[in-house]
Order: structure tokens, then C-alpha cells, then sequence
């Protein structure tokens, strides 16, 4: 017999209706290949909630968002339904945490994850704030409650970063990391140098569903950032703050510059940059011109990689063709799923 995993899910946009849509379309696959039966328990976006101990309908979900614009309509929601109260009734494993976030006070994400741990539940979050302001505390509240806090999705999804460095460089050193870890600027980017404008390139990447929604977090190099920050403290173990990481945004590349590189056999990417300097460890966030030919540099549209620089194994490369909504929550999946595995409940 399968077991059963809850999920509460908070935001219900582009990544919370992929979750939803994959479970509509694969329970039964998963429920074969893994042994676990996923059950949406509770989902909340700003309109309330909705909830079910023995799981919601994502059909249902995914038809009153589109409908009504909130899961509050769907059966078993409430308007006003959020917070503790909603964490309670939905009776969840994990908290999934979706929604929109910002790196002023993090929320809602940093109060539904300390909730969830509160109340014994593991989390997996898509959003960053949390861990760009209190990547510490959370996982020491974490630690005191012997909960998880998983986050593959808030770097770079569906990119294997945190797996390639802990599963498969083992004995190997990380000296350095470059990479294309935000989306919507790298379409931007690639669509200016085809010819279109910028406005074109932020409509492609909203239709595509990678944009944030204030793009100026994107082009500005705020995303990029902070996903530096949880790079650094994941995989060079320094906290640095989000000032700390020198930032530049793309604002300042015209399509004369694109011209004048692609002469050149070059394009502008948006890289981010992590490296140690004696015992510092530093990060950046900038456009740099890259060969059309190089590992980066060739990455187009929502295209994403990494490279890992390491002391034995020369450079490691990890790159993504499909990116955004359904690929987060693609990302999400694997982490409920390691997770599901870890506590013993999935093979
Ligand atoms: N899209 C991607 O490719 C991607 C990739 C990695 C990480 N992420 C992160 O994942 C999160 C979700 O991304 P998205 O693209 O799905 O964003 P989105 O489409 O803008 O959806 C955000 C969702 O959060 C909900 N929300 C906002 N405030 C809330 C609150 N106080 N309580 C409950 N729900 C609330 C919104 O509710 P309403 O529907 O009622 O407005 C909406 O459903 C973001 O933090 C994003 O940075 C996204």
C-alpha cells in the first residue's frame, strides 16, 4: 500500500498550478514509480484557502482559480482561510511554499515556513525570501525540530546545483561557480540580439511564465542576487547578505551593444559569479560578454547553466533547455519526493 504524503501549498500561480497540473495529469504514475500517493491536503493564495484531509481535486483547484481567481472557491475553501489556522486544518507532512516574496520581510513565505516547522512539518520552498534574510534561523529552528527545509527550486529551477555538489562532487572542491541562473533576463537578452526590442523581450518572458512579476527584479539583478546568497551559504558555506553581492542589471546593454558583439562572435550574458579570495568568499551579479561558442554563451531564451570551477575535476557543467512554471514545480516534485525518500516513505 502506498503511503500518503500531504502537501499544503501557499501561492497558487505559475509554480502552485504546475504542482497541481503534474499531480492532475501523474498521481498514479508517481504513486507507481515511488510508492507514495500525493495529496494536496490544503492550498491558500490571497483570496483564502481550501482544504481536505483526504486531498483536494487540482482539477477542481485549477478550474476555480481559473473561474473565480482563488482556490477559495473551490470545494472545501474559505475566503480569509490562511496562516496557522490553515496550516492546522489542511493536517500536512510539507509545506510547499509558492507565493509571491519579496527580501524586505520575506513574507508570507518566512511565516508559513517557521508555522510549518512549529508543527513538525517539513518544508520545501520555490520562494527565496526566507532563506535570503534568515537562511540560518530557519534551518537551525529546523535543525531543533529534526525538520528539512529543502529548496532546489529558488536556484535556478530545474537546474541540479545543490544535487550535483553534495551527490556527485564528493571529494572534489568547489573553487569557483559562474552561471546563468535567471531566466527572464537571458530571454531578454537573447531576443534583443536577434533584433527585438526590450519591451519584446520582457513579453516573451512573461508569456513564458519565468518573469517575475516586477520584472525589475529580474533585469535589475535583484533575482540573480539573491539566489547568489543562498548559492554562497549552500555550497561555500558564508552568509552574505544581499548587499554583499556586487550588482549590476541589464538595464545598460542596448541593442548596439548586442550588434557590436554578435560581430564579434560574442553575446551579453547575465552572469553570476561566486569565487573565494583567501579565506572571502565573493559574488557577483553582471552582464559580461561571452563567446557564441562557450558553455554560457551559448545558452539561449530560458535557457539556464552552471559551471562548477573544481580543484580535480576541472569544470563541471550543468545546463537546462525548459524553465518556468511547470519546471519549477517539476522542481518541487523532486524535492518531495527526496524528501518522501529521506523519512522512509518512498522508494
Ligand atoms: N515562475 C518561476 O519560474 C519560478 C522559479 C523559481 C522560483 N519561483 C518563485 O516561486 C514563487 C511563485 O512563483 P510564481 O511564478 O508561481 O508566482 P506568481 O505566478 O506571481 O504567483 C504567486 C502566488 O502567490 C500568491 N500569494 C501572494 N501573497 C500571498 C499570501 N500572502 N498568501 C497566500 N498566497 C499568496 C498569489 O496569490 P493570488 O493568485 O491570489 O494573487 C499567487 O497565487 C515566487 O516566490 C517565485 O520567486 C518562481
Amino acid at each position: 500500500v502506498a503511503a500518503e504524503v500531504r502537501l499544503a501549498l501557499t501561492g497558487f500561480g505559475n509554480v502552485g498550478q504546475g504542482l497541481a497540473q503534474l499531480l492532475e495529469a501523474h498521481s498514479e504514475e508517481y504513486e507507481r514509480r515511488y510508492g507514495v500517493r500525493l495529496l494536496l491536503s490544503g492550498v491558500a493564495d490571497r483570496g483564502g484557502a481550501a482544504v481536505a484531509s483526504d486531498g483536494l481535486d487540482p482539477g477542481d483547484l485549477l478550474h476555480a482559480k481559473r473561474v473565480s481567481g482563488t482556490v477559495a472557491a473551490a470545494s472545501g475553501g474559505e475566503a480569509n482561510l490562511a496562516g496557522e489556522t490553515f496550516l492546522d486544518r489542511s493536517g500536512a507532512d510539507i509545506l510547499v511554499e509558492g507565493a509571491s516574496t519579496n527580501f524586505t520581510d520575506a513574507e508570507p513565505g518566512w511565516s508559513y515556513a517557521q508555522s510549518a516547522v512549529q508543527r513538525e512539518m517539513d518544508v520545501v520552498l520555490a520562494s527565496k525570501g526566507a532563506l535570503v534574510l534568515h537562511f540560518d534561523r530557519l534551518m537551525a529552528m529546523a535543525g531543533r525540530k529534526r525538520r528539512r527545509v529543502l529548496f532546489s527550486g529558488t536556484i535556478g529551477a530545474p537546474l541540479p546545483i545543490l544535487e550535483l555538489a553534495d551527490r556527485v562532487l564528493v571529494g572534489v572542491r568547489i573553487l569557483a561557480l559562474e552561471g546563468i541562473v535567471n531566466a527572464t533576463t537571458n530571454q531578454i537578452l537573447t531576443v534583443m540580439a536577434d533584433g527585438a526590442s526590450y519591451e519584446e523581450g520582457v513579453r516573451a518572458a512573461q508569456q513564458a511564465g519565468v518573469a517575475e512579476s516586477d520584472p525589475t527584479l529580474d533585469v535589475d539583478g535583484w533575482d540573480a542576487a539573491a539566489k547568489a546568497v543562498i548559492l554562497a551559504r549552500s555550497l561555500f558555506n558564508a552568509s552574505l547578505r544581499l548587499d554583499d553581492v556586487r550588482r549590476e542589471g541589464i538595464r545598460g546593454i542596448g541593442p548596439a551593444d548586442l550588434a557590436g558583439a554578435r560581430s564579434r562572435g560574442e553575446t551579453y550574458k547575465l552572469v553570476t559569479r561566486i569565487w573565494r579570495d583567501g579565506s572571502l568568499v565573493l559574488a557577483a551579479v553582471a552582464p559580461e560578454c561571452r563567446p557564441l561558442n562557450d558553455i554560457l554563451g551559448r545558452l539561449r531564451g530560458q535557457e539556464m547553466g552552471v559551471v562548477f570551477k573544481t580543484d580535480l575535476l576541472g569544470d563541471v557543467t550543468s545546463t537546462v533547455q525548459d524553465t518556468g512554471g511547470v519546471p519549477t514545480a517539476l522542481t518541487v516534485l523532486r524535492d518531495v519526493i527526496n524528501l518522501a525518500r529521506e523519512r522512509g516513505w518512498a522508494r
